[in-house]
């Protein structure tokens, strides 16, 4: 399909970043312009609007804006993501997981692990094997949340079906144990995968989404925060940090930290990997 080659004014581009802005908390700077033009260029086409001025009118007066808005995020997020994505990060997920454990005590409780901003999946994914293959016998019952902004990265998300690409670094033991080849080539996640998984739409600058998830012992939000300004940032980790249990722990990507964001966690140092405890 060719899309619409209709550029964007300075003063539209500058009205849809602060509309995306003041929705998600993603903050398109002026070397950006060129990225969000091409990113809803095929907005255009598909709705057969002439210009973004009109898409921009569409997105807040039209019948169907609602719906429209969901488009719009879908267009505007990054998505990238992979099975296994910064090993040396997760193996510290393990040790802290097995500290969570020791302490959880009695037999039979609930560890609820939230995967916020998850994209299509394969991070909480990820989370459910390194639990299977680090407790295989555990009484314990382990809950993983995914949860993202982007209706079309949770529905891809929920259909766990994935190309060898974003499983490049997923060891052959664990492609044989955890998912079912399919005819074209692509790998299905398992359901004793599936089962341990939900997945939600949350808006993490939505304080009252974020609530209705419900607290966690531990909370991975890697790899988002950089897309915000700094109020945004603030505004995520203050609604993350309201998702924590006492004790809990925090995770972000390697480039990212709370530095100038919030000072009410505690950095605990594990090996390379900056760690943030809410205590
Ligand atoms: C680069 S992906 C990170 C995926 C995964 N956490 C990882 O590290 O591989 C960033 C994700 O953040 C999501 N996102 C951006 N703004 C968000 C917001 N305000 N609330 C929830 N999710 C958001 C995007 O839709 C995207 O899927």
């Amino acid at each position: 399909m060719e899309y619409a080659n209709i550029n964007l004014t300075d003063e539209i581009f500058n009205k849809l970043k602060d509309m995306i802005y003041q929705i998600s908390g993603i903050y398109f700077g002026e070397q950006k312009k060129y990225l969000l033009e091409t990113r809803l260029s095929k907005r255009l086409s598909v709705l057969s609007l002439p210009n973004f001025e009109d898409y921009y009118n569409y997105l807040r007066y039209a019948p169907e804006k609602k719906l429209e808005i969901k488009e719009l995020l879908n267009s505007v997020t990054t998505n990238e993501t992979s099975f296994f994505r910064d090993m040396p990060q997760l193996d510290v997920f393990t040790d802290i997981l097995k500290q969570v454990v020791q302490t959880a005590g009695s037999a039979y409780r609930k560890i609820r692990i939230w995967s916020a901003a998850c994209s299509t999946g394969e991070e909480p994914y990820t989370l459910c094997i390194l639990i299977k293959e680090n407790f295989p016998k555990s009484d314990i019952n382990f809950e993983i949340v995914g949860s993202d902004i982007s209706e079309s990265a949770l529905t891809s998300a929920r259909k766990g079906v994935y190309g060898g690409y974003t499983l490049r670094n997923a060891p052959l033991a664990v492609l044989n144990k955890y998912f079912d080849k399919t005819d074209d080539d692509m790998y299905g996640v398992k359901d004793i995968v599936k089962n341990m998984t939900s997945f939600r739409n949350v808006n993490l600058m939505d304080k009252e989404e974020v609530k209705s998830l419900n607290v966690f012992d531990v909370v991975l939000c890697r790899n988002v925060i950089i897309y915000f300004d700094i109020e945004s940032k603030k505004k995520a980790i203050a609604n993350i940090y309201e998702s924590l249990k006492t004790g809990g722990y925090l995770f972000l990507g390697h480039s990212e930290s709370l530095h100038s964001v919030s000072a009410s966690f505690k950095l605990v140092g594990l090996g390379k990997t900056p760690l943030y405890k809410k205590e």
